[in-house]
């Protein structure tokens, strides 16, 4: 009995052979752990309310989570004054209790405005001074009630035109450029230790933007305001060239001392679906990943929900869709075997 107990402390003490693979993460919040960073995906409440299933596939996989829509000003203040924080608070209350950490999206954006507000804007009854001063106490508020409980926000979500010109929103229209640096200001108040982010689309390869962008970012900074991290959404479709030199583009904005995240990543296709598609989607998956490695800063890979039962992708671009990490039956695509083959560089 005693030699074979040896002969099997001896078996498993052995160094492995230089070509096995130490290790095979078993799910994305595995290969999340490794690498050191947090793997997360924009959540759907009526889904996670309703949805057994999807529950199930979020909390094994994503260690971060963003709420889609529920944290967006119409989600919160439908009606002036009268705040529904039922859904903001179920995804921050189910996050904490599997372990996931969250980032707030979104506090300052041209989209998804209650009506009151736009509406009041337009027919003159909210003046810029009022204006103004509803925008500070919409973020002291939302940010105040999750306190410590957002590790991130997104401040200002696509300020800049893709023509690299700031966006003529009610925000720069009716408060000029200052209303960035006050949002900051406002947001870093009300919770100092969250990480406070300027988010953008197509900022993984559009030169003006990226230009622009990173101008903000110095600028604000020269004034001392609290800006932490750059968010790159990443969405992206196999029918253009994967953007070769995102990696770069993430240490330029890492250079000026920010943290960087993928906040919004997919990867669409024009239907239908082939082995061929999906295994192109599978290599953009596995080079955003690869690029975000890449960049010792680069703390979150979110993906813009995680299966293809709930996204945005074909309400907004008729002909297109399977953008997601998994199918509509919660089956895993190539493209999730693909990130989970990402070893370290
Ligand atoms: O709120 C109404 C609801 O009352 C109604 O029953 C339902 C019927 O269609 O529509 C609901 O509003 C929809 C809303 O999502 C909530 O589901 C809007 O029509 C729909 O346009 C809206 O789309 C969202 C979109 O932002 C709006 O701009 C998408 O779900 C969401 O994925 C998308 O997310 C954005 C990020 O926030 C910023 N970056 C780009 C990204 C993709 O567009």
């Amino acid at each position: 009995m005693k030699p074979l107990i040896i002969a099997l402390a001896l078996v498993l003490a052995a160094p492995l052979p230089a070509h096995a693979h130490p290790w095979k993460p078993s799910d994305l919040r595995d290969l999340a752990r490794q690498h050191g960073i947090r793997i997360g995906s924009a959540v759907d409440i009526a889904a996670l309310r309703g949805e057994a299933d999807y529950r199930k596939v979020l909390d094994r996989e994503f260690s971060h989570v963003t709420a889609e829509n529920a944290m967006k000003w119409e989600s919160i203040e439908p009606d002036r004054g009268a705040y529904t924080w039922a859904d903001a608070d179920a995804l921050v209350e189910h996050a904490r209790r599997n372990d996931q950490r969250v980032r707030g999206h979104t506090l300052v954006w041209h989209n998804q405005l209650p009506a009151w507000l736009t509406s009041g804007v337009e027919d003159g009854t909210i003046d810029a001074a009022e204006l103004r001063k509803i925008l500070r106490d919409h973020i002291t508020t939302e940010v105040r009630r999750y306190k410590g409980k957002i590790r991130a926000w997104d401040v200002v979500n696509e300020v800049v035109n893709d023509d690299g010109t700031m966006r003529q929103s009610i925000w720069l229209t009716h408060l000029g450029p200052g209303y960035i640096a006050d949002a900051f200001r406002w947001a870093h108040r009300a919770d100092p230790h969250a990480k406070l982010y300027i988010n953008d689309y197509n900022l993984e390869w559009n030169a003006a933007k990226i230009e622009t962008t990173l101008s903000i970012v110095k600028d604000l900074q020269a004034q001392g305001v609290p800006i932490h991290g750059a968010g790159f959404q990443g969405h992206l479709g196999i029918q253009y060239d994967y953007p070769g030199d995102w990696a770069n583009v993430m240490r330029r904005f890492a250079d000026l001392g920010l943290e960087i995240a993928v906040t919004e990543l997919d990867v669409r296709m024009e239907l239908p679906v082939t082995p061929e598609k999906l295994a192109t989607q599978a290599d953009y998956y596995r080079r955003a990943l690869t690029d975000c490695l890449s960049v010792k800063v680069c703390r979150e890979f979110t993906v813009w929900g995680f299966t293809d039962r709930h996204s945005w992708v074909p309400g907004w671009f008729p002909g297109q869709g399977a953008a997601c990490l998994f199918d509509e039956n919660l089956a895993p695509k190539p493209a999730y075997q693909a990130l989970l083959g990402v070893t370290k560089a």
